[in-house]
């Protein structure tokens, strides 16, 4: 480029960036006048209000991160192929569980998800790697065994329907408990001298939602994965992390926030349910600190939950609700994908296709934007995963 045009670009880049911050959005619909608008000025400015105020950024510093596969072969039967990997990033290991159909001719289109209790809990397959890290004796209250949580990872179903269900255990990359960041992954990244993420730095969830990217890095080089079509998707706190990390890291295909609830999905101005003030009272670990600034203030809050969702666009992005699940206030939830969709207009795309919220039972996902409020409790079952099979059906293969 010549210099002259050089310089033209490069102004005409930082005036966009330098601009002030457009008007506040609160908790309103995202109306905006143009797809440029929302590129050049709105969604950098909604980006880093997030990255600054709420999940907190990733330190500049960063770790080696390399992957060995550590282990194959078959379960349920023969049907599924299970291939483990181990994840390293500096200090720290965690595993990587891969179930695709045994009978897949090239190369598999996945869902990958963050799960609670180790990988060894998702199904009743006596060959998965147990962490070290996973919950022990007691700890395990009334879910001791190997596929415990099978009811949320429906193998079968899944692989029968042609895709790849990727995992890892939360608890492999940052305990969820609030030990002023001394294990998990935060050690990795400390600067000289540096005890603790700075206040605008991240704290669990953004460490969740760097390694889920970070597992993405280790697909685009597995022939079988189709690593185009990955859906990342997450229960409640981890549905907190689908969303981040699907905002943020653009390989992501498709988006799913699995009853999120406050801090995800849902709406936090509306204050119904779980509050600011309460998530960070009684999980001080999983924002940055800065978002303590909202606690009790949620007014303040510049954009909520609805710009988390419209940094997704034009991906497609499912948003899910359970109908006894007031602490995560569907109705939040419900209204934040429907305020996040006139993004999706911008590129032409359909958002949710009705300003009514669908009845217990229903669904709006016809469009780029999809919802729907299960019958029932704070939960991931084969309703919901049938719903989410149906939308990467339809967007990943037309179908
Ligand atoms: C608690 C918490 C929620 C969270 C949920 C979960 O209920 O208050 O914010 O989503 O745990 O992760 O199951």
């Amino acid at each position: 480029m010549k210099p002259l045009f050089a310089l033209l670009a490069i102004v005409l880049a930082t005036s966009a960036l330098t601009q002030p911050l457009p008007t506040k959005y609160g908790a309103s619909p995202l109306e905006l006048s143009s797809k440029r608008e929302w590129e050049k000025q709105v969604r950098p400015a909604v980006m880093e209000f997030f990255q600054q105020e709420v999940y907190g950024k990733v330190p500049p510093s960063q770790p080696k991160v390399s992957f060995s596969v550590i282990g194959q072969g078959k379960a349920f039967g023969g049907k599924v192929y299970r291939k483990e990997v181990e994840m390293t990033i500096g200090t720290t290991k965690a595993l990587v569980l891969i179930y695709l159909p045994a009978n897949h001719k090239g190369k598999v289109p996945v869902f990958l998800g963050m799960n609670f209790k180790g990988n060894h809990q998702i199904a009743p397959d006596p060959e998965i790697t147990i962490s070290p890290n996973a919950p022990k004796g007691k700890e395990l209250g009334d879910d001791p065994e190997r596929g415990a949580a099978s009811s949320r990872w429906p193998v079968e179903m899944i692989t029968a329907a042609g895709y790849g269900v990727v995992t890892i255990y939360r608890g492999d990359i940052d305990p969820d408990f609030d030990d002023g960041f001394q294990n998990g992954i935060h050690p990795n990244f400390y600067a000289e001298g540096q005890t603790k993420p700075h206040a605008d730095e991240w704290g669990t969830i953004g460490a969740w939602a760097w390694s889920l990217s970070r597992v993405m890095d280790y697909l685009e080089k597995d022939k079988d994965i189709d690593h185009k079509r990955v859906a990342i998707i997450g229960h409640s706190r981890l549905g907190k992390t689908s969303l981040w990390a699907g905002a943020q890291d653009r390989r992501f295909a498709i988006v799913i926030s699995n009853d999120s609830g406050c801090g995800g999905a849902a709406l936090s101005m509306r204050k119904h349910g779980e509050t600011v003030a309460a998530i960070n009272r009684n999980f001080p670990h999983w924002f940055c600190d800065n978002y303590n600034r909202y606690s009790g203030n949620e007014e303040a809050l510049w954009i909520d939950q609805q710009g988390l969702i419209a940094l997704i666009a034009p991906r497609p992005v499912y948003v899910a609700s359970a109908s006894l699940d007031d602490w995560a206030d569907p109705e939040g939830e419900f209204l934040a994908a429907l305020y996040a969709s006139p993004i999706y207009k911008l590129y032409g795309k359909p958002g949710l296709s009705s300003l009514q919220m669908p009845k217990v039972g229903e669904a709006d996902a016809e469009g780029y934007v999809g919802y729907h409020l299960r019958e029932g409790k704070h939960d991931i079952n084969s309703w919901d995963w049938r719903h989410y099979i149906r939308f990467a059906d339809k967007h990943f293969f037309g179908k």
